[in-house]
């Protein structure tokens, strides 16, 4: 179990990935992203997850920068978007990206969806990405079993990350299993069903006994099932507070009934159904 904020998993090609990090889904570009960055580095968070489709690249760079923190202590994500998807098409996009965010090399980067026909001659883009230097680990996002299944059926690099919707009401048990057996780390979206989790009875009630809030229950048992998390906050109270979960830890009854939550239900599309 990792024992602090900086503590890391290693990925199956030796780089180490925190297990926590800020998420900026719906952060605006300018300010907003600007001061969240900096607010969780600030308070020890290391690594930040973003997305070209986020259009707040340029922000989470001004926030590296601004804090001060050297690079080599940071672990950046970034995805490309759907629109991008292709061999060529997604060698630009990485430099595009890496232009906004004002950095030499970033640690992790992923292909953002599944989309059909294309994430095959995507994945040849980040391995060559990834041969060439300057992208430290690579890896794919919203991929079920099966696209895993197929992607790696002619992959010369096995994806080291899968980023998928990860909450009580979508334990994904089949997923994760899978991954774990694959040696590909999984990564939560959405840890908190974008705050639709956070007054659920059975958890406000785990939360009580342990004195902590509903966020940080969810964060642990995130953490407890060997899955990256990525909560996204602009509030550097909340910011602070989802990144305290190193100080309790969950039985294995308070385990058994936040498992038995799942209903399959989803905030975001469903992998094999999306339509951008
Ligand atoms: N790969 C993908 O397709 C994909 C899709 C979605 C998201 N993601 C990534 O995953 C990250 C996290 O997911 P998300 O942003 O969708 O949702 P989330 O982290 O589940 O929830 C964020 C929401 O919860 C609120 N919140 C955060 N901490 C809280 C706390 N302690 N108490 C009460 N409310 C709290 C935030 O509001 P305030 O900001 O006002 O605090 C925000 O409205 C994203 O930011 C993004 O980096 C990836």
């Amino acid at each position: 179990m990792p024992q602090n904020l900086q503590d890391t998993t290693t990925l199956h090609n030796g780089v180490k990935m925190p297990w926590f990090g800020l998420g900026v889904f719906k952060v605006q570009e300018g300010s907003e992203v600007v001061e969240s960055v900096k607010a969780a580095l600030r308070n020890g968070y290391k690594s930040i997850d973003t997305a070209a489709v986020y259009r707040n690249e340029e922000g989470v760079g001004q926030g590296i920068k601004e804090a001060g923190v050297p690079r080599e202590k940071l672990f950046i994500t970034t995805k490309v978007w759907n629109s991008d998807q292709g061999y060529e098409s997604t060698l630009q996009a990485f430099e595009t990206s890496m232009e906004k965010l004002g950095l030499e090399y970033l640690d992790l980067y992923l292909i953002h969806w599944p989309v059909a026909g294309k994430y095959k001659e995507t994945w040849k883009a980040l391995e060559k990405l990834y041969k060439d230097g300057k992208v430290r680990a690579i890896g794919v996002s919203n991929f079920h079993v099966h696209h895993l299944k197929d992607l790696m059926a002619d992959a010369e690099i096995k994806p080291m990350v899968n980023q998928v919707e990860y909450h009580p009401h979508l334990a994904q048990t089949e997923l994760l299993e899978f991954c774990k057996a694959e040696g590909i780390q999984m990564e939560a979206w959405s840890p908190l069903k974008q705050g639709e989790l956070l007054s659920e009875p059975t958890i406000v009630e785990i939360a009580e006994k342990h004195k902590k809030s509903t966020a940080q229950v969810i964060l642990r048992w995130d953490l407890q099932n060997e899955v990256i998390t990525i909560p996204k906050s602009v509030k550097e109270h909340r910011i602070i507070e989802n990144a305290d979960i190193f100080d309790f830890e969950l039985s294995a009854d308070d385990m058994d009934r936040l498992n038995s939550l799942n209903k399959n239900e989803r905030v975001g599309p469903d992998p094999d159904n999306f339509d951008f």
